[in-house]
């Protein structure tokens, strides 16, 4: 009777220890999914190092890609390399008022992300799950970044081996912005603005996302 009880006590416990388990790590990435703002200005004291770079990367060991194929590689830049490529991107389009990044206030680091075959379709869809995943853990680290369509391919192109094509630039540094998503219809404006220093990004409510 009294070996029962206890069976029972532990069974009880273990799948309340799987509850809260699973609670805590929804919150987790809803955390950092929100905390996973797009960064246009950073703290120039904080210098974001190859190692660190290297354990984003790293993601990509991990997530699904077309087929498996694995046809995305990674140009690491850090320092002197990150600073010289830093003119070649353009940030904040919709903000053609201001200056992206302010003076002063530039990414320490990039990832450029480049293609062992011509974009497609596939690769596209691969470097969307790419560049989330590494932003991501990026978050994790304590980092802020972002992701850039706008750069310089030929600047991109003269840093990497013949035969790879640059995709997408990724800025990484420590974050210097405050930010707020605002809940909004589909009928809405989506441009992001700036107001008290505080960037906003309207997102679309669940409710309309879902098709009826
Ligand atoms: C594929 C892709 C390319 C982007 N390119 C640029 C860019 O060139 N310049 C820029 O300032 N932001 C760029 N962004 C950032 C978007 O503007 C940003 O994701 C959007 O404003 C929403 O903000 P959020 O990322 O904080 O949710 C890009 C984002 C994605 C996903």
């Amino acid at each position: 009777m009294a070996d029962n009880y206890l069976g029972k006590k532990m069974e009880d416990l273990a799948s309340r220890k799987k509850v809260v388990k699973r609670v805590s790590a929804t919150k987790s990435l809803d955390t950092l999914l929100l905390k996973n703002r797009s960064c246009r200005t950073w703290d120039p004291s904080y210098v974001v190092t190859e190692e660190q770079l290297k354990k984003i990367v790293e993601v990509n060991t991990k997530i699904p890609c077309a087929k498996n194929q694995q046809v995305l590689r990674f140009k690491l830049l850090t320092g002197k390399q990150a600073a010289e490529f830093c003119p070649f991107i353009k940030l904040g389009a919709l903000l053609p008022d201001m200056k992206f990044p302010p003076e002063g206030c530039e990414p320490s680091a990039f990832i450029i992300v480049c293609s062992t075959i011509p974009e497609n379709k596939w690769v596209d869809m691969d470097l969307g799950i790419s560049a989330q995943s590494m932003l991501l853990k990026a978050t994790e680290m304590g980092l802020s970044g972002i992701c850039i369509g706008a750069f310089n391919k030929e600047k991109a192109k003269s840093l990497v081996p013949d035969g790879l094509d640059p995709v997408l630039a990724i800025a990484l540094g420590k974050g210097a912005e405050k930010y707020q998503i605002l809940h909004i219809a589909e009928d809405e404006s989506h441009n992001y603005f700036r107001e008290n220093g505080i960037h906003y990004i309207p997102k679309v409510r669940t409710e309309d996302l879902i098709i009826k």
